[in-house]
């Protein structure tokens, strides 16, 4: 039986895009046909970075991947993911702690669109405990970022922090 295309969606704050996240995108343009990267809108948090910064430095840093592409959202996932006709939601899991918070969600979107399934996937081990959370308080407090984000992020932090 020939199975159609697969669009896959990747969505979180990426505030900023890591290494982990490009890491798990390379693996998932491996094995889906389409996959966009989807940034959140309208976030409760006061992210570090603005939407289009975000979706900017997703752009550059995914150029290399021809099925790859960056988009944002606003709403319910399972809703964005109907309107796209995406068949998979795309996290990644890097230790059990995200398991508990993923597993939720997982399960609420399945709730809300059964037909839209949740797939997980592990970064390479040398991201496992890298976040996008603790790339921001590292630059703040002036720690190297270097090898955590891909350079073009690294210079666009240093300007944010000075
Ligand atoms: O990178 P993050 O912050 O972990 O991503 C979380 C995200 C954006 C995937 C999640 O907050 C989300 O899907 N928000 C949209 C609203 C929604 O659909 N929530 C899930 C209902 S359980």
């Amino acid at each position: 039986m020939a199975m159609n295309p697969v669009l896959a969606i990747y969505p979180g704050s990426f505030d900023p895009v890591t290494n982990g996240h490009l890491d798990l995108i390379e693996r998932a343009s491996r094995i889906f046909e389409r996959l966009v990267v989807a940034v959140l809108r309208n976030q409760d948090k006061s992210p570090m970075f603005a939407l289009g910064e975000r979706v900017e430095m997703l752009r550059e840093t995914t150029r290399l991947f021809p099925n790859v592409e960056v988009d944002t959202f606003d709403g319910l996932l399972v809703d964005y993911a109907r309107k796209m006709d995406a068949r998979v939601l795309l996290r990644g899991i890097r230790a059990v702690s995200d398991y508990e918070y993923e597993l939720q969600m997982a399960l609420m979107n399945r709730k809300l669109e059964p037909q839209l399934e949740t797939v997980f996937m592990l970064p390479a081990v040398e991201y496992s405990y890298l976040s996008s959370h603790l790339v921001r308080e590292l630059a703040r407090l002036g720690g190297s970022v270097t090898g955590l984000v891909p350079a073009a992020v690294e210079q666009r932090l240093r300007v944010k922090v000075t």
